[in-house]
């Protein structure tokens, strides 16, 4: 087998908060590698920095200390211009709320920031807008505003948004959290496919019911990153037995 490529890499990652007049360390010197193709998974108790570790990580915040490797930059020196970038040529972000705008159709919430993407010209950012429509069976309520689609289809159409650019890296935080358990799993299907189709995924989640979709789980306690599990691909048959070992293994991490 092929030797992964690392995409990511933070060494030594800091981040603290001032709070009552000290500081809070929600990071505390944290050694991370992510690799290409990967359905990486970041899990921790809720409050364990999960969602500071995805912004500092993904350039959205910077981190206190250490270094965050991405090409041939570091993430925590950059200059805000830089960061700004490189967040909209290489990275996608999907989130817990879906944030799309509410007086836009779902192929225009998909198209506009597709327009603002210079690689493309707006014909062939329409045609991809049209293909992961109808990858993401939305096309026949394409022209629907969002209040009007469950929040499954919101969250299919706020993907869609997130890698119209073709991003190298999709980042999502707690992206089911706000759905009931049939869109939980609609979402989930459609992550699975796009990284059984190559998209590299780095999610994070407290839900272990999402976790199971991953091919390499991260488990972060006090700061650190404190263990991790390989797994196989992913196939709906294979569920039962992975509940059963992604479950024995979050016990062995005190979850
Ligand atoms: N901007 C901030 N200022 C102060 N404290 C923060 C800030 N952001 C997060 N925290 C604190 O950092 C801790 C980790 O938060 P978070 O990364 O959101 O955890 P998780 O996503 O794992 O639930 C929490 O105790 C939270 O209150
Ligand atoms: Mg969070």
């Amino acid at each position: 087998m092929q030797e992964k490529q690392t995409i990511l890499s933070a060494k030594g990652l800091c981040k603290s908060f001032a709070h009552n007049g000290g500081q809070v360390h929600i990071l505390s010197g944290m050694d991370l590698d992510i690799y290409q193709g990967d359905f990486t998974v970041i899990m921790g108790a809720s409050g364990s920095g999960k969602s500071t570790l995805l912004y500092a990580l993904s350039g959205m915040d910077r981190a206190t200390a250490g270094s965050v490797s991405y090409k041939n930059g570091d993430l925590v020196t950059m200059s805000e211009k830089q960061l700004t970038a490189l967040r909209r040529s290489d990275f996608g972000f999907i989130f817990q709320q879906m944030h799309l705008v509410s007086n836009l159709t779902l192929r225009e919430n998909i198209t506009v920031p597709g327009y603002l993407n210079r690689k493309r010209t707006a014909a062939e950012t329409d045609r991809r807008a049209d293909e992961l429509l109808e990858q993401m069976g939305l096309s026949h309520i394409k022209d629907h505003l969002p209040a009007q689609c469950s929040g499954g289809e919101q969250q299919r159409c706020a993907v869609a948004r997130a890698i119209i650019h073709e991003p190298e890296l999709l980042f999502a935080d707690e992206p089911t959290g706000a759905l009931n358990k049939r869109n939980t799993t609609e979402v989930l299907d459609l992550l699975t496919a796009l990284n059984a189709a190559g998209q590299s995924i780095l999610m994070v989640t407290h839900d272990a019911r999402a976790a199971l979709r991953a091919s390499r789980i991260i488990y972060i306690s006090d700061g650190k990153a404190v263990g991790e599990l390989t797994l196989a691909p992913y196939t709906a048959e294979s569920e039962k037995h992975r509940e059963a070992q992604v479950s024995a293994w979050l016990t062995a991490m005190e979850w």
